[in-house]
């Protein structure tokens, strides 16, 4: 495969690794974009998206107006994003409302408190038919302080990784690197372990990562080289790097990307005014069309 993230294909690999850094978004401010509607994108406005998209794997777009799920559903088609992840917990469309929820099953999921939640990306315990390559976070309302996401392109983690010790990237693309234990649960019922690799990529050469910083709940393979790349992972996020940005969103804003690392805050609500953002996960990657 000609992919640059093929191991055996070191020339490929420069060659992208050359651009990748050339073109590296490295100041937050550049990773939004304004927009007047989402709903009807100038062609310019829709550019600017993808740009960033290509460079970074992301973009904040910011716009005043407030989406409900289904604009939220339309302004992913502009970009190529139809299939929704079926997750049961999800509303009827598809779309997650993501908000602080005191009862039901959802409360005992840390998305629905306001906890902070570690680097990871969307649906790394999912099966295999059901990788989240891409996903949309709009904010209706923020908390009234903390909420925050920091974010991180998964190539430039990739990259950084590789030029470490490209051990680390042999030792996260085994299928066995790690293993969601089996989980049962009350009303979802019994959830298989699933094992498999953090860096993966797709029949057209796409770098996916499957990853959580959770202690929880997770289980890595337990050899010299896979804890050394876990290690070297974990000390890359938790560095000050300028590749690692923090994005506070306001109503009207949003994070598009291709699953990109990510994490969040811990936040305090208005009761008044609760924290609510929408989230949509998709099976494809954002394209151009
Ligand atoms: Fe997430």
């Amino acid at each position: 495969m000609q992919s640059p993230f093929n191991l055996d294909n070191s020339t490929a690999y420069l060659h992208w690794r050359d651009q990748k850094l050339a073109n590296a978004i490295i100041n937050t401010d550049e990773l939004i974009v304004e927009i007047k509607d989402p709903l009807d994108l100038t062609s310019s406005e829709h550019a600017a998206l993808l740009d960033r998209c290509q460079r970074s794997n992301m973009v904040i777009y910011a716009s005043q107006v407030a989406m409900d799920e289904h604009m939220v559903q339309r302004f992913g088609k502009r970009f190529g994003l139809e299939h929704l992840d079926a997750n049961w917990l999800a509303g009827e469309d598809g779309i997650s409302e993501i908000r602080v929820i005191d009862n039901g099953t959802r409360q005992h999921y840390i998305p629905y408190t306001d906890h902070a939640i570690k680097w990871h990306t969307d649906g790394y315990y999912n099966p295999p038919e059901r990788t989240i390559r891409s996903m949309l976070l709009h904010c209706v309302r923020p908390a009234v302080s903390g909420g925050e996401n920091r974010l991180m392109d998964h190539e430039m983690a990739y990259l950084l990784l590789r030029d470490l010790d490209p051990l680390h990237i042999y030792a996260l693309s085994a299928k066995d690197a790690m293993t969601i234990p089996e989980r049962v649960d009350e009303t979802d019922g019994v959830r298989p372990a699933q094992s498999g690799p953090v860096f993966s990529l797709d029949a057209s050469g796409n770098l996916h990562m499957r990853y959580t910083a959770r202690t929880r709940s997770i289980e890595w393979k337990q050899d010299a080289n896979t804890l050394a790349a876990v290690a070297a992972l974990e000390k890359l996020l938790a560095s000050d790097l300028s590749h690692i940005h923090c994005a506070h969103l306001e109503p009207g804003m949003g994070l598009l990307c291709n699953n990109v690392l990510h994490d969040r805050s811990a936040f305090t609500d208005d009761p008044a005014k609760p924290r609510l953002l929408y989230r949509a996960r998709y099976m494809e990657r954002i394209t151009k069309i």
